[in-house]
C-alpha cells in the first residue's frame, strides 16, 4: 500500500510533463492551423487530429487534477488514501463530459444525445453485455458509500474462506491479501451479497484460544498463571487483560478458553501461535497438565477422606496449630486420620453466620476472611491464614456460627469433627482450656467489631470452660 502511494506520487511529475506537452502541441496545432480550421473542405478532415488532441489534453489534464486532488489534498485531510474507485469515477465522469464538450465545439452539427437514446437495440446489447460489470460496478459504489471496512483491515468473506487484508477496493473487485501471501480478487456484487466479518484496523479485535487441563488441576491457579503468562505476549494489547475462564466441564478434562485483545489483528496467526507456546510453558513451570484426549476410570473407592493431602503432611499442619501444641505425636496422627480436606475457590463461602455447626476447620493452605453482615453489608473482623483454625464456636458451644467465613484466595482447610475433638478433651483437659481462651478472645473481638460493650475475657473464658465440658460430657 505504502510502495504504491509512494509510486503514485513519483508519477505526479510525469503526468504534468505530459499535460504541458500536450497542452504545448494543442497550441502549435492551433496557431498553424487556425485559419484552415475555420474555412475550406479540408475543414473536417483537420478536425480529427484536433479533436484528438484537445481529448488528449483533456485526459491529462483529468489525470493531473485527479492526482493533486486525491493524492495530496484528501489524503491530507482525510489520513487514508482516497479509493481507487472513486478516483476512476472521478476521471471517467469527468473526462467524458469534456470530451463530449470538445466533440460538440467542433462538429456543433452532429447530435450525439440522439446518436445515443434513438438506438434502443444498442442499449439492449450494452446492457446484456455489461450484465455482471455493472452490477459490480455499482455494488462497488456501494460498498464506497457504505464504508464497511478500509484498506488494512482484516476481512472474512465467503464463509471463512477468504480471510486477509484489505488491499484495494476497485471498480469490479476487493482486493485481499491471504496470510499466505497470495491475492484473493471477491467480486462486489458478490461481496454485497455475502456476509462479511470486518475486523476493523483501528480497533481493539480480540481472539479466543483453547486448551483443556486435567481435573485434578486447580481452576484458580490455571487462571491466574495462564493470565499472567499471555498478558506480556508480544502484540497482546496492554489495554485490556486477557481473560482465561471455563468453557466446558467436559468427559476428561476441564475445557478453557484464553481471549485476548490484540495490538495489530493482522498478525493473528502469529500471536495466537504465541500464546499457544507461553500457555504450554507456563503450566509446565507450574506442575498444571494439559489433558489428552482419553478417558480415564476412576475406581470409586468408599471414602475418600481427604483427596489432596497425605497424612503426615496434615499431622504437620495440625502440630503448627498453637492450640494443639500439648497434643503427642500419637494423636496428631489420629486426629490427622480423622480430618477431612475441601478445597474452596476464591470468593466462595465456607461458613454462613447463623448456619448450625458441629465441625471447626483448620486452614491448610490459602486464606479465608471472617465476616459479619450487617444491614445487608459484610464487615471484615479477621483474616486468618494458614496454621489458624475456625469454626471452632459453633462445634465446642453448640450455638449457631457466629460470623460467616469466605475464601480470600483458593484455600484448602481441614475439617475436624465433633467426635474427633471429644476423645481429644478426654485425654488432654488443658485442650479445652486453651481453646476457651481463644473463643473468649474472639468473641470479644466480634463485640468489637459490633461495637458492644467488651465483655471481661477472663469471666468469659471460665464460663465457656463449663459450658464446654458440659456439652462435650466432660467432667
Ligand atoms: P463459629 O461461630 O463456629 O463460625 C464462625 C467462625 O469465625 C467462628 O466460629 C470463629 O472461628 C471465627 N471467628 C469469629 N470471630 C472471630 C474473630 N474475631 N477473629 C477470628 N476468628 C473469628
Amino acid at each position: 500500500m505504502g510502495t504504491s502511494s509512494s509510486a503514485r506520487r513519483n508519477r505526479f511529475p510525469l503526468i504534468l510533463l505530459a499535460t504541458v506537452a500536450t497542452g504545448l502541441g494543442v497550441y502549435l496545432f492551433t496557431l498553424f492551423f487556425a485559419a484552415r480550421l475555420s474555412e475550406g473542405p479540408h475543414t473536417s478532415f483537420l478536425k480529427i487530429p484536433a479533436v484528438a488532441l484537445w481529448a488528449l489534453l483533456a485526459y491529462f489534464t483529468v489525470r493531473l487534477v485527479n492526482a493533486a486532488l486525491f493524492d495530496f489534498a484528501f489524503r491530507i485531510r482525510r489520513g487514508y488514501e482516497a479509493p481507487t474507485l472513486v478516483r476512476n469515477i472521478f476521471t471517467l465522469v469527468i473526462f467524458t463530459v469534456l470530451f463530449v464538450l470538445i466533440f460538440k465545439w467542433f462538429y456543433s452539427e452532429i447530435n450525439l444525445g440522439a446518436l445515443f437514446t434513438t438506438s434502443a437495440i444498442f442499449g439492449v446489447i450494452i446492457g446484456l453485455a455489461l450484465q455482471d460489470t455493472l452490477g459490480n460496478f455499482f455494488s462497488g459504489i456501494s460498498l464506497q458509500a457504505d464504508r464497511p471496512f478500509q484498506i488494512g483491515d482484516v476481512i472474512v468473506v465467503s464463509q471463512q474462506k477468504h480471510t486477509g487484508v484489505v488491499e484495494g477496493i476497485t471498480w469490479r473487485a476487493i482486493k485481499i491479501r491471504t496470510f499466505q501471501n497470495h491475492i484473493v480478487l471477491v467480486s462486489n456484487s458478490n461481496a454485497a451479497k455475502e456476509a462479511i466479518e470486518v475486523a476493523p484496523r483501528d480497533n481493539l479485535n480480540a481472539r479466543l484460544i483453547f486448551f483443556s487441563t486435567v481435573y485434578t488441576d486447580s481452576p484458580a491457579k490455571t487462571i491466574h498463571v495462564v493470565r499472567e503468562a499471555v498478558r506480556d505476549a508480544d502484540n497482546v494489547s496492554e489495554k485490556i487483560t486477557p481473560i482465561v475462564r471455563i468453557r466446558n466441564l467436559g468427559e476428561s478434562s476441564i475445557e478453557w478458553e484464553i481471549k485476548y485483545w490484540l495490538e495489530d489483528y493482522a498478525k493473528y496467526n502469529d500471536t495466537d501461535a504465541l500464546v499457544r507456546q507461553r500457555t504450554w510453558y507456563a503450566l509446565r513451570r507450574n506442575g498444571l497438565t494439559f489433558a489428552f484426549p482419553t478417558r480415564t476410570l476412576h475406581l470409586e473407592r468408599k471414602v475418600t477422606a481427604r483427596p489432596t493431602t497425605a497424612e503426615d503432611e496434615i499431622a504437620d499442619r495440625l502440630s503448627a496449630v498453637d492450640v494443639f501444641a500439648p497434643l503427642s505425636t500419637d494423636e496428631l496422627r489420629q486426629l490427622a486420620m480423622a480430618t477431612v480436606g475441601h478445597v474452596f475457590a476464591p470468593g466462595e463461602t465456607l461458613i454462613r453466620a447463623g448456619d448450625e455447626g458441629s465441625s471447626m476447620f483448620v486452614v491448610h493452605n490459602g486464606r479465608v476472611q471472617v465476616q459479619l453482615t450487617e444491614s445487608g453489608k459484610s464487615r471484615p473482623v479477621a483474616v486468618l491464614s494458614e496454621g489458624n483454625f475456625f469454626g471452632e464456636m459453633a462445634l465446642f458451644t453448640g450455638e449457631p456460627r457466629t460470623a460467616s467465613v469466605v475464601a480470600l484466595e483458593e484455600t484448602e482447610v481441614l475439617e475436624i469433627g465433633h467426635a474427633a475433638m471429644k476423645h481429644l478433651f478426654e485425654t488432654n483437659p488443658s485442650l479445652v482450656e486453651s481453646i476457651s481462651w481463644t473463643i473468649a478472645e474472639r468473641r470479644a473481638g466480634l463485640a468489637a467489631s459490633a461495637e458492644q460493650a467488651t465483655p471481661n475475657s477472663l469471666a468469659e473464658s471460665a464460663g465457656l470452660l463449663t459450658s464446654i465440658k458440659r456439652f462435650f460430657g466432660l467432667r
